[in-house]
Parts: C-alpha cells; sequence; structure tokens
C-alpha cells in the first residue's frame, strides 16, 4: 500500500488512529473530573503498566478531556534523576494566571501568585517572571521542606480554584522516576485537598511499581488513589486497533493474518502499531494475506531491535546486561529472584546492588518480594536474540 497514506502510529506517545479498549478506563476518569466540578470526593488515579501498553497516550487524552471540560490542567513528564519543583512551578503559574483570568483579582487568587513566588525562590527555580508586586505571605511554602511547600502551594491554587468555581487537574507521566520525597510530598497534597474539600486532582501514569512506591512513601496513599491497569488489550479491542485505522482506506486483513499478528505482539498496543505500519508497506493487496505476516516477520523483528529494545539495552552497564541476560534465560517472567542469581551462577546477595539498579532505571520490577519481572514486554527474547550465549557471572574481588 502507498506509504504516503500508511496510517499506524508506531512511537512512544504517538496518538493512535484507533484508540481501542480503553473506554471504561475514559468513562471512569471523566466521572472522577465531573465530580471534581461537582466538589464530591474524588481518588486521584495511576495508570500502571508495562512500556508500550498505551499510558502516555491515554494520559494525554485524558488531559485533553479535562481541558474541554473546563478544569484547569498541567502536564510533567517527569525525567529520570530530574527534579519536580523545576517542572510543576511553571505550569502551576500558567494555571493561576488562567484561573486569574476568570474574574477579577481576589483574595485567594493573590495569596496563591504569593506561594508560588515563595516556592520559586525558595527552591530556586524559575518560573517566568512575576510581573505585578506580589505581597508573598511569609510562613506559605517558604520553608525550604519540599513536603510542606508543595502542599502549600497546590493547596493554595486549588484554594484559588474554587473560589472561582473551577478545579485543578495535574497530569504527571513517568511518576516511577520521582524521587520518595517528591512522590511523598505530592501524596500529602492531595491527601490535604481532599481533607479540605479542595478541587485538585492528580492523574499519574507510570510502570507498576508505582503502586509500592506511593504506599512505601505515605501508608495512606492505598486509599487515596485507584490504581487502574493499562494492560495488553482485549482480544476484540486488539482487533480493532490493527483492523480499523486501514479499514478507513478500505484495506482489510484475512482472519489467519490477524490472528498471526494478535499472536505475534501479545496484544500489546505498541507492537500492534508496529505490525500495521510494516504490514501496510509490505501489502501489495487487500485483504492482506498471511503469508505477507511471514515475509515481513524478520524485517519487525530487526526494526523492534534496533528501534524500541535496543536503545534500552544499550543504557545499561555490561553487568546490568549480564543479569537481564540471567533473567530471560528463564523466560517472559516473573521470576524468583532466587532462581536468577542460580541462572548467573552467584548468591542472590551478589547481584542484590545491580536488581536495585535495574529497578530504579525502570527495566525491571517486583510485584511480589522475592519476584522480578521484566517492564518491557518481549524482553527476555530479545536479550536471547541479542546475547545468544549466557555466560556464568564471576563476581570481582574487592582488592
Ligand atoms: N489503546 C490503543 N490502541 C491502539 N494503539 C495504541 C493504544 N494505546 C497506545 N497505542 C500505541 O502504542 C504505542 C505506545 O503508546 P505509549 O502511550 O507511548 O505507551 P506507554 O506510555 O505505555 O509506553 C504508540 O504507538 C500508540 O500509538
Ligand atoms: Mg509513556
Amino acid at each position: 500500500m502507498d506509504p504516503r497514506r500508511n496510517p499506524y502510529a508506531p512511537g512512544a506517545g504517538l496518538q493512535p488512529p484507533e484508540l481501542a479498549g480503553r473506554d471504561a478506563l475514559i468513562e471512569d476518569a471523566s466521572i472522577a473530573m465531573d465530580r471534581m466540578l461537582a466538589r464530591l470526593p474524588v481518588r486521584g488515579m495511576f495508570l500502571l503498566g508495562l512500556r508500550g501498553v498505551g499510558k502516555t497516550v491515554l494520559l494525554n487524552r485524558l488531559h485533553r478531556m479535562a481541558d474541554d471540560k473546563g478544569l484547569q490542567t498541567g502536564k510533567v513528564e517527569a525525567p529520570e534523576n530530574g527534579r519536580l519543583p523545576q517542572l510543576l512551578a511553571p505550569e502551576l503559574r500558567r494555571i493561576l494566571a488562567r484561573i486569574d483570568l476568570i474574574e477579577a483579582t481576589g483574595q485567594a487568587v493573590r495569596r496563591a501568585w504569593g506561594a508560588i513566588r515563595n516556592f520559586c525562590s525558595v527552591f530556586r527555580v524559575s518560573a517566568g517572571d512575576f510581573e505585578f508586586g506580589i505581597d508573598p505571605e511569609r510562613g506559605l511554602a517558604d520553608t525550604g521542606v519540599l513536603q510542606q511547600d508543595l502542599p502549600d502551594m497546590l493547596i493554595a491554587v486549588a484554594e484559588a480554584a474554587a473560589a472561582r468555581n473551577t478545579a485543578v487537574a495535574l497530569f504527571i507521566d513517568e511518576v516511577q522516576y520521582l524521587s520518595a520525597d517528591e512522590l511523598a510530598a505530592l501524596i500529602v497534597s492531595c491527601h490535604e485537598a481532599a481533607q479540605r474539600g479542595l478541587p485538585l486532582l492528580l492523574i499519574g501514569a507510570g510502570l507498576p511499581q508505582i503502586a509500592a512506591l506511593a504506599g512505601n512513601a505515605k501508608s495512606y496513599a492505598e486509599r487515596l488513589f485507584s490504581y487502574p491497569e493499562v494492560g495488553p488489550l482485549q482480544p476484540a479491542a486488539a482487533r480493532a486497533a490493527l483492523e480499523r485505522p486501514a479499514e478507513s482506506h478500505n484495506v482489510t486483513f484475512s482472519p489467519q493474518a490477524v490472528e498471526a499478528v494478535l499472536g505475534l505482539t501479545e496484544r500489546y498496543p505498541y507492537f500492534i502499531q508496529e505490525w500495521g505500519f510494516h504490514l501496510w508497506n509490505a501489502a501489495t493487496a487487500s485483504p492482506v494475506e498471511y503469508a505477507v505476516v511471514e515475509e515481513t516477520l524478520g524485517q519487525v523483528i530487526g526494526h523492534l531491535d534496533r528501534n524500541f529494545f535496543r536503545v534500552r539495552f544499550e543504557r545499561l552497564t555490561p553487568l546490568q546486561q549480564k543479569y537481564l541476560r540471567g533473567m530471560a534465560e528463564l523466560g517472559p517472567g516473573p521470576h524468583q529472584t532466587g532462581l536468577i542469581a542460580t541462572a548467573l551462577g552467584v548468591d542472590p546477595r551478589q547481584v542484590a546492588t545491580v536488581r536495585q539498579q535495574l529497578i530504579n532505571k525502570g527495566m525491571i520490577w517486583s510485584q511480589r518480594h522475592g519476584e522480578t519481572a521484566f517492564t518491557v514486554p518481549q524482553f527476555d527474547a530479545f536479550m536471547r536474540r541479542q546475547m545468544p550465549v549466557l555466560e556464568p557471572h564471576v563476581p570481582r574481588r574487592r582488592s
């Protein structure tokens, strides 16, 4: 088919032509936003899932929906080793500027401007100029302790929103990269807002370990948020993700071709986009037959290796790579942590540090104590392609 008209959208955060299988989740978020605007109690959400399941596009979708509903929104992506105050302060400044436009300046809005200014000054972050004379209140978001100042600032902005009959919604992607202190500060903010009945909604997305990280940061986080799982698509949704984008161009797939793609992708949205993309370009006629899937297999795997898996692999030290190779020996997982060490020929304690490093880098996670799983679907098969032989690990002696 004509590559110029290829409708598929493989790539991180790229809006898919058909956002399949997420209607229930979108409806839950829609209810939460409407309740927030009506000043009814609402729990925040953390969308949890592996790489490539579609968390970012879903978060973007919810962000747009919140805008359409008239909530005051901001979005940040937590960078690895980054600083939350630096990212959040400008967003809040923008939000407050929009709130400020709603009516003539009032007390709550003035106070919130002061809070943001204090916050920026004590955490030495910039959020642009503050044009007019603000009398910053002393003792508001100015202690230098993030778990006090971030809630102060967010509460002040939520109060300003409440005074203007609107609500604040914050969207945070890659939550697993926040430090424990930053995550705790966000949770405390939501907790305080909930207690005071203030309209502050947090919707985060990230790797599944977030549920445990949030619980460790503040034990009440479990009840304060819901943790909807964003997983591989159900079969009907997976078929729709593959077939609908082509249908609008009068291109169809044979049933065998569809089932083959569902099997190869394990219904992971990113893999479906890649397959759709490559099949579209390779096919010369509709319906696209199973034979095209067979012919394209090597090309798609090569493309995924170069563009999806290897970039992650190359950010790792040789020892980290070897740990993942040991895991891959056992299959897709999750695996008992002890058995991974056994596969590597060492005692678990000798690889505890490297395992923790891989968790911090977001390559693996642990659903249950003593268990380890990949955060990237089909990474085990990639590791076996990349490092065909598993060499036993010989820890270096400290001199
Ligand atoms: N519900 C969906 N239906 C079809 N394709 C999707 C869906 N969700 C995501 N995708 C596609 O999957 C890929 C990965 O999406 P992304 O949001 O970046 O995943 P994540 O943030 O979970 O790693 C993108 O190419 C996107 O177009
Ligand atoms: Mg993402």
